[in-house]
């Protein structure tokens, strides 16, 4: 049985990042989504409630297991017994970043690989950080979140007559 991981911070989980979640049971059996706990970029949520968010968002899709790590990428794949560690590209501007980690990874542990998805053009421009900019001012984010998602992050700056 083929294993892969899907690891990011999901701060929050976009239609994006639901989107790569779905494409990638094309080439795996069984999705792991990663969330990482200690992450350097001071989350507006918490790891708890990032699970919970994509726990929600992917109550539907078969073969999708949510969990937390912290430490190492590679020493996660390795606990989970997955040797391929999914990312998904936006533009050519994730390029650098996503070759440098993917190289580091394969550095690591050789036997863990990572694929690419491209992003859907439609979701191209989306990214967590956008979402909260946008809610933060109180702009209209239905577009990019499911709706558990778009009500927490309303409350989150406490705008209640958004939700
Ligand atoms: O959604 P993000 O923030 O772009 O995801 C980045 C993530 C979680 C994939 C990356 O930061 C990561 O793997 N962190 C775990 C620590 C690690 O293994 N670092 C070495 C490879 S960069």
């Amino acid at each position: 049985m083929k294993r892969a991981i899907y690891p990011g911070s999901f701060d929050p989980v976009t239609f994006g990042h639901l989107d790569v979640i779905e494409r990638s049971l094309k080439i795996t059996d069984e999705l792991i989504v990663g969330v990482l706990q200690n992450s350097s970029k001071n989350p507006l949520f918490s790891v708890e409630e990032r699970v919970t968010m994509l726990k929600e968002a992917t109550s539907h899709i078969p073969h999708v297991r949510v969990e937390a790590f912290d430490g190492l990428l590679v020493d996660f794949a390795v606990k989970s017994e997955a040797t391929t560690i999914v990312r998904g590209l936006r533009a050519i501007t994730d390029f650098e970043y996503e070759l440098q980690m993917s190289q580091i990874n394969t550095a690591l542990n050789h036997d863990v690989d990572t694929v690419f998805l491209t992003t859907r053009l439609q979701y191209a421009y989306l990214s967590s950080s956008i979402v909260k900019e946008v809610a933060l001012m109180g702009g209209d984010i239905s577009k990019f979140v499911p709706e558990n998602v778009m009500k927490r992050v309303y409350e989150k700056f406490k705008l209640k007559e958004r939700v």
